[in-house]
């Protein structure tokens, strides 16, 4: 809470002069679930494009072995740096913690693993905000529940507070049942629930081109789902 409200003084009152006189700790915000293929690499990617989009440092740290995150930027065209630092064990948190306290960047956006707690937990530890996507499928609930339950033991064992936490109804198709009863589901975990980020071919084809989906459809809905996702992830850190 003190970190939090802190920063957001120091981002008001401080003089434009001064801003590179004093380093400020990164904003950590983590994109997990257990689950694979709900889309946490395509929501960690363009958001963390478009939270650099005013001139902000990102750093993106891909913390699963698969890639993803770090191939997409390895192309060359999105506005980002990227680190591959995957996390199979508990103690691969320590280099975590290292890289997060070394950082010049205004946000770090950690891109982590699907079947690795261990990866989680350690994302628990240095995140300040937990953004959880969540498809319409059963079997997500599962996967999700745990990576809240992981999150509230980080509130317990950090001083500060541990993580807020923000579940993303993802690749949502509001044309099926599925898709628009996500949100009475979603209730069932306690956590807030951000804006949708909606299945939309444009997402993928934005992957496949090696560009983030404001570069590849600008103020196209795909785009506005990421904006407007970026807007209530600010709002949630300045709280
Ligand atoms: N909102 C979306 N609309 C359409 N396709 C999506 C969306 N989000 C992800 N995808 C596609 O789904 C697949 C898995 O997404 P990805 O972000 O890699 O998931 P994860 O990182 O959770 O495994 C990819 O092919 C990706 O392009
Ligand atoms: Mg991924």
């Amino acid at each position: 809470m003190i970190e939090v409200v802190s920063r957001a003084f120091a981002d008001v009152f401080r003089p434009a002069y001064l801003k590179y006189a004093f380093r400020q700790p990164a904003t950590v915000i983590a994109v997990a679930n257990l689950k694979g293929g709900c889309g946490k690499s395509t929501v960690a990617v363009n958001l963390a494009c478009e939270l650099a989009g005013n001139g902000d440092g990102v750093l993106l740290l891909d913390n699963d072995s698969q890639g993803t995150s770090i191939h997409w930027i390895a192309q060359g065209r999105l506005p980002i740096r990227g680190q591959a630092m995957p996390l199979e064990r508990f103690e691969d948190g320590e280099r975590l913690v290292r890289a997060v306290a070394a950082a010049n960047d205004r946000y770090i956006v950690l891109d982590a693993p699907a079947h690795v707690e261990a990866a989680t937990q350690a994302a628990g530890r240095v995140a300040d905000l937990v953004l959880i996507p969540v498809t319409a499928s059963g079997i997500d609930l599962v996967a999700t529940q745990t990576v809240v339950n992981l999150m509230r033991q980080a509130r317990v064992v950090r001083r500060s507070g541990g993580p807020a936490c923000l579940v993303i109804p993802s690749k949502i198709d509001r044309r099926t049942d599925a898709g628009r009863q996500i949100w009475e589901q979603l209730q069932q975990f306690g956590e807030p629930i951000g804006p949708a980020v909606h299945q939309r071919t444009a997402f993928a084809d934005a992957f496949s081109a090696g560009q983030w989906i404001g570069d590849y459809a600008p103020q196209s809905a795909a785009h506005y789902d990421i904006s407007t996702l970026a807007v209530a992830v600010k709002r949630i850190l300045r709280a």
